[in-house]
Parts: C-alpha cells; structure tokens; sequence
C-alpha cells in the first residue's frame, strides 16, 4: 500500500499532463482495500480509480483520492483441450497481457495488442480494434463493491456490453473496484483478417501465428498513433459517431468522399477522424495541442500542454465539426 498527499499525476496519464490528487492511494493487494476502508476520512473523501491513464484527461487537480489500481498476478482457471480461462487481476498491463497470450497460442486477444490500458480499464470501456473487442473474451469480472464492503462477481453476457461501453461506466461505476478479469481464450488460431486492410498487412506471411498477427497490428497501430511517451495522447479523442442511414446520407450528398460503415443495427457510423481530418485539423498551428498525422482522432500534447489547452482544442474540433457535418462528436476519453 502507498499513500501520499498532494501527489503527480504526470506520469500515471498518457496525456503526460501535471496534475496532482490531493489524496494518492495505491491498492497492490487485497489487504489494501481493507486497509483504504478502514481510513474512514480518506474513504469517505470523493474517489477517483485510475489504472494506467491511459484513457483521461485531466483538466484540473483531483480533490478527492485517486486510487490507483495496481492488483497483480494472473492464473489459469482452465485448461482444456481447445480453450483456456485465464484470471487476470485488473491492474495488470492488458497489453502485457496480450504479449504472453501470443507466446503461449491462446488465441483471440491479438487484433488488441498495442492498447496501453490496465485488464480493469479494458473491461470498463469495452476496448475494441481490428475487428475485435474485449467483450468477445470476457467469462466473467469480480469486483469490489464499496458501498456493501463485499466481492461480487458478474458474468461476461451481463456486463452490458457496448460500444466502448459496459455496466461499469453505469448501475456499477461509483462504488466499484474491479479487482479481476476472467478471459475465455480459444486454442484454435482463427485470424480475424477483415477489418480494413489487416488481410493485406499479412499476405506475405507464409504461415500466420498470433504473434506474428500481433507484430503486423503493432506495426499498423504505430504508424497512426504517436507515441504518448513522446507526444502525450490517450489514443481516440472522441467516438466514432453513429447516424442514422438518413442523417448519415444527407452528409454524403455534400461530402461524398466521407467513408460509412454500415451496423448490424441498420444504423451506419461514420468515421470521426476523417471528419476531423476535412476540417483541416492536421494542419492547424496550435503550439501546444495538435492532432496526429496519420489519423486526425488522436489528439496530442506537443509537450507543454495543460489539461484544460487540450480540452479547449477539443471544444474547438467539436464545434467546427458540428458546424460543417452537422454531427456532434462525444469525448471517448474520460474528462476530469
Ligand atoms: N480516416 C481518415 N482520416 C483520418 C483518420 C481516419 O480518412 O485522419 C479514415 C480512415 O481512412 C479509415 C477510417 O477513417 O477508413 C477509420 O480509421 P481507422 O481504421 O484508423 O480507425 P479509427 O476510427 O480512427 C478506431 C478506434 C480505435 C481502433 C481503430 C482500429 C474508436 C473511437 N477508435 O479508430 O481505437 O484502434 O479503430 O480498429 O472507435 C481508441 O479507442 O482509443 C482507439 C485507438
């Protein structure tokens, strides 16, 4: 357990931005959260769970705790024949993760390597990329539930799955520590080649593996995305918008070049980086906030930026997108 007051935030934000939590409180093992309960002045205190910033904004100080999730250790529940369920506690590195999947073949998880979030943060937000999202994977979820100061374990199929989206941003946000993940990981290598040109990146390769799956995802992911260990980012900026196929056409009409993806639904989505990218974005001469070349939805520190420079550039790319495309974009990332 550690604990500071008036602690950096710097380095635990992928936006590298310096802002301090007037409490800090490390929970490494299950005795911490004892330990944090027992502290009723911090406890009662409003609380913040970061895992790896990976997905924030910080705009101001945190008055409050931010409780950082560093639960660790991963164990295999499972193993048959064909599949395999592997415990992860929440404050692993997913991509760490994804990594030791690869090297043993359990298959599934490869079109997410390269996301630099925490097992827990995976889970809240649904990550998903290459045609693949964690919600595919997830058997079952335990938590920590500080309001009945009890572990309670919820299964995959109840998690509420959706776009970037899940019961943990809803019913079970406030008082919730999610202390481990669950996966079901299949043995039989079934690459999910379809998203984009990922069929493409790997025609050349005689035999595909899921590390070999995995090196071509990294390599895409690292020629669109900057690294936030130079240029602070915490990946998409905003939301792919979802229109309807009416509302999605009249934009069409006007701007045939906007790419559309049709849904399940009947609904279409449309590509939030190509719309910030038309409004001439990647040319703009902000000093402090910029988006990335090779994919506009990334907003980027340029190095001296405060929270609230890159808030008031993402305002302005809302607004100019708003008022060009008539769509309003919804921050991916969580503002605080
Ligand atoms: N596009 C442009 N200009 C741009 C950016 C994109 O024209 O500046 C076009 C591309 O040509 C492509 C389309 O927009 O046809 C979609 O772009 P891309 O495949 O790069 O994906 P994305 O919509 O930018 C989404 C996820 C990413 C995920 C990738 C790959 C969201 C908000 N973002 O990005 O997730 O890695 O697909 O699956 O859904 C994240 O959530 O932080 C994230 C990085």
């Amino acid at each position: 357990m550690l604990l500071y007051s008036d602690y950096s935030l710097k380095p635990l934000n992928t936006f590298n931005i310096d802002a301090k939590s007037e409490i800090y409180f490390e929970v490494s093992d299950k005795q911490d959260i004892d330990s944090f309960i027992r502290k009723r002045k911090y406890f009662e205190m409003p609380r913040l769970i970061i895992g790896n910033g990976s997905n924030i904004l910080f705009t101001k100080d945190y008055k409050g705790v931010v409780l950082k999730n560093s639960l660790k250790g991963i164990d295999i529940q499972v193993d048959a024949d064909d599949y395999v369920l592997v415990r992860v506690a929440s404050g692993e590195s997913f991509d760490e993760f994804a990594f030791t999947c690869a090297r043993k073949r359990y298959c599934g998880i490869e079109n997410l390597s390269g996301i630099p979030g925490s097992v827990g943060g995976a889970v809240v937000q649904n990550i998903g990329a290459y045609g693949q999202e964690i919600k595919n994977l997830v058997e079952e979820v335990e938590y920590y539930d500080f309001s009945t100061f009890e572990f309670n374990k919820i299964k995959g199929e109840d998690c509420k799955f959706g776009y970037r989206d899940s019961i943990f941003k809803h019913e079970l946000s406030e008082n919730v520590l999610i202390t481990s993940v669950t996966f079901r990981l299949s043995k039989k290598f079934e690459p999910m080649l379809t998203y984009g040109h990922l069929d493409e990146a790997v025609k050349d390769i005689p035999v595909l593996t899921p590390m070999l799956l995995r090196k071509a995802i990294l390599s895409i992911r690292d020629s669109k995305i900057p690294d936030y260990k130079q240029f602070g980012n915490a990946g998409s900026f905003f939301k792919n918008p979802e229109l309807t196929k009416a509302a999605a056409k009249k934009i069409t009409e006007q701007f045939p070049e906007v790419k559309t993806f049709e849904l399940e639904n009947g609904n279409v989505k449309i590509p939030a980086g190509q719309l910030i990218d038309l409004c001439g974005f990647k040319d703009d001469n902000d000093e402090k906030v910029g988006v990335a070349e090779n994919n506009a939805l990334i907003v980027f520190n340029r190095g001296n930026a405060k929270g609230k420079d890159v808030l008031a550039f993402a305002k302005k790319i809302e607004k100019t997108v708003k008022d060009k495309f008539g769509v309003k974009l919804e921050p991916e990332v969580v503002i605080c």
